[in-house]
């Protein structure tokens, strides 16, 4: 029998009961006579520490306390998709259905997926075969989207399957199937529960050597991405969080996309709860919530949930991933997360660390990040999936040395890093090309050589190098002048505008430019380069720098970006051929002075 004990202190979503000896860590508990949803963080002898999901006034010492033996879990089945929950996976639009408002009233219990709908299951397994922990037992087309595959629960023994339905119409509650193993006879649902706070288990790690692409040059092309790979975007208030997280969501070639919400204000969350709903899939033209889910957290609900939402969130990505899809999780942001965090650590007067967080927020934050992962998944038939965590973080200031970033800095392993004077300037996105970094691009470099050129990896670095000498070259600008640069660093500071501007800008509302495909990457960088060199060359065969800066063609460079649609990308070969012209003219009358 799971222990029952007493409350005797209560501080905010902060609850300490006694009597509590055999509860175990992360057990999940009723609290109180309205029996409100708690999971034990701490516990010291029969003293149990627990942090409440649901708002806890008028709770009062003396109310009982039932551990329920189980730990904070997920349901995992059809259903999901387009849903909109909160941090404990409670369907916020189907408690406002229930309840008639946007409110969770206390104690009540919404199960996560439907349970009255039916499911049109197609079963590819047949009585008798053998079948084991992620094997596919069916399919159901949750969404015109998504099929969602039914498996066997990885926590299953393998067996006999004695029964499985025939093709037809079933609610998740509905028995399914039944595997008879050694130690017994196991049910099957279109539905199991697994807990959040357990990464979720599979067969073997791949290298990321695919990249997630996203259509945004500065990211594809100098701070990949990799399926399966953590990345975060820090940057002081309205630099870009949001926005590049919705291009991310939006564009990148994932199959499932969760949105994990922590705003500060309520009116934020909203606006993505009414945001969201309108963004179309760009390949199939449907709703994009035809393979989202969204959870969402607002500073009217209780922080606990919202600390626990980045490991209901990540869960059920890894139950996806689990099909052997690719999925996306964005979390906006991991700083209100980490507030959550602290604030709880306060109740519980835990001795704090810097700024107040507790000594394990780094630990928490790994936790997070370490569930990402490109993996070869359990089970038949063969499949890989890949979990691709990216988080958005925003430091008070700016100040990027702030404990939450830097400890997600240890975590992750692309930096898109956001700076002020980008947005202030109107460069979008804001992401530094100094400062940012991504450890992906050498693995990451094959898929590009043998997808769209061969040479990637040098237009890369050349083209980086362009923006690296910039940026010195500016300190002597700043001190100097412009004009005192010899005319070969001048043309360096012009290319260097012209990858600023021609490729690294990229406007999210622009119908053609939101979405870059990687072949009009690498199209548009080797034609900013192949410029580049030629200007050198002439500049060396006397052409005066003023004549290459007043070439036609350059402008025509410019708005490539938007003017080429990305269906047409002969187009920009035309224009390198352009350039190839109008160079060998100006070098013509240089070198026969008439
Ligand atoms: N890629 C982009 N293209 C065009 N405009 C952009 C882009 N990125 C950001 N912006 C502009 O900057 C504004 C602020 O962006 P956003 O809301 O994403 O900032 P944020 O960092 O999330 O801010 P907060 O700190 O308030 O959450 C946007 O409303 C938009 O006008
Ligand atoms: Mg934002």
């Amino acid at each position: 029998m799971p222990p029952k004990g007493r409350i005797i202190w209560v501080a905010g979503p902060a609850v300490r009961a006694d009597g509590m000896m055999g509860a175990k860590m992360y057990e999940t508990v009723y609290v109180g006579e309205e029996r409100l949803i708690g999971e034990i963080i701490k516990l010291t002898g029969d003293i149990a520490f627990i942090q409440v999901y649901e708002n806890t006034s008028g709770l009062k010492p003396g109310e009982p306390v039932v551990a329920t033996g189980l730990p904070l879990s997920v349901s995992l089945g059809p259903g999901m998709i387009g849903s909109v929950y909160d941090g404990v996976q409670r369907p916020l639009d189907r408690i406002a259905e229930t309840t008639g408002s946007g409110f969770i009233k206390r104690g009540v219990q919404v199960e996560p997926l439907p349970r009255g709908k039916k499911w049109r299951f197609k079963p590819v397994v047949k009585k008798g075969d053998e079948v084991g922990p992620g094997d596919i037992i069916g399919t159901v087309q949750e969404t015109p989207l998504i099929e969602t595959k039914i498996m066997v629960p990885p926590d299953y023994k393998p067996g006999k399957l004695t029964e499985i339905a025939p093709e037809g119409d079933y609610t998740v509650e509905d028995v399914i199937g039944e595997v008879e193993s050694k130690e017994g006879r196991q049910e099957l649902r279109l539905y199991h529960r697994w807990p959040v706070r357990r990464a979720r288990p599979f067969k073997g790690r791949l290298n990321p050597e695919v990249p997630l692409i996203t259509g945004m040059r500065v990211i594809d092309t100098y701070f990949p991405m990799a399926k399966g790979g953590t990345g975060c975007i820090p940057g002081a208030f309205g630099t870009g969080k949001t926005v590049t997280l919705h291009s991310l969501a939006k564009w990148s070639d994932t199959k499932v996309i969760f949105h994990i919400g922590c705003g500060e204000r309520g009116n934020e969350e909203a606006e993505v709860l009414t945001k969201f709903p309108e963004l179309t899939d760009p390949s199939t033209g449907r709703p994009l919530m035809e393979r989202t889910v969204l959870i969402a957290n607002t500073s009217n609900m209780p922080v606990a949930a919202r600390e626990a939402s980045i490991y209901t969130g990540v869960t059920m990505a890894e139950f996806f991933r689990d099909m052997g899809y690719d999925v996306l999780l964005v979390a906006d942001s991991t700083s209100r997360w980490a507030e959550a965090l602290r604030e709880i650590s306060g109740r519980l007067e835990e001795m704090p660390a810097e700024e107040g967080y507790p000594s394990y927020l780094a630990s928490r934050l790994a936790e997070f990040y370490e569930r990402a992962g490109r993996v070869t998944v359990l089970g038949k038939p063969d499949r890989i999936g890949s979990v691709t965590l990216v988080g958005a973080v925003s430091p008070p200031g700016g100040d990027f040395t702030e404990p939450v970033t830097t400890h997600t800095m240890r975590f992750i392993r692309t930096f898109w890093a956001l700076d002020a004077n980008l947005a202030y300037t109107r460069h979008y996105p804001a992401i530094n090309w100094i400062t940012s970094y991504s450890a992906y691009v050498d693995t990451v470099s094959r898929w590009w050589h043998e997808n769209v050129g061969n040479d990637w990896l040098n237009v890369r670095y050349d083209t980086y190098r362009i923006l690296q000498r910039e940026e010195e070259l500016m300190e002597l600008v700043r001190l100097l002048g412009p004009e005192a640069l010899p005319d070969e660093e001048k043309l360096i500071l012009d290319a260097a505008r012209m990858i600023r501007e021609g490729f690294l800008q990229q406007n999210a509302y622009d119908e053609v430019d939101a979405y870059c495909p990687p072949q009009k990457q690498y199209k548009l960088l080797r034609l900013l380069l192949r410029f580049h060199h030629l200007a050198e060359e002439a500049l060396h065969r006397g052409v005066p720098l003023k004549e290459i800066r007043s070439l036609q063609v350059i402008s025509k460079i410019m708005r490539a970006k938007y003017e080429v649609r990305n269906e047409e990308l002969h187009r920009i070969d035309e224009i390198v051929q352009e350039v190839e012209r109008q160079f060998s003219e100006l070098t013509a009358k240089a070198v026969s002075p008439l």
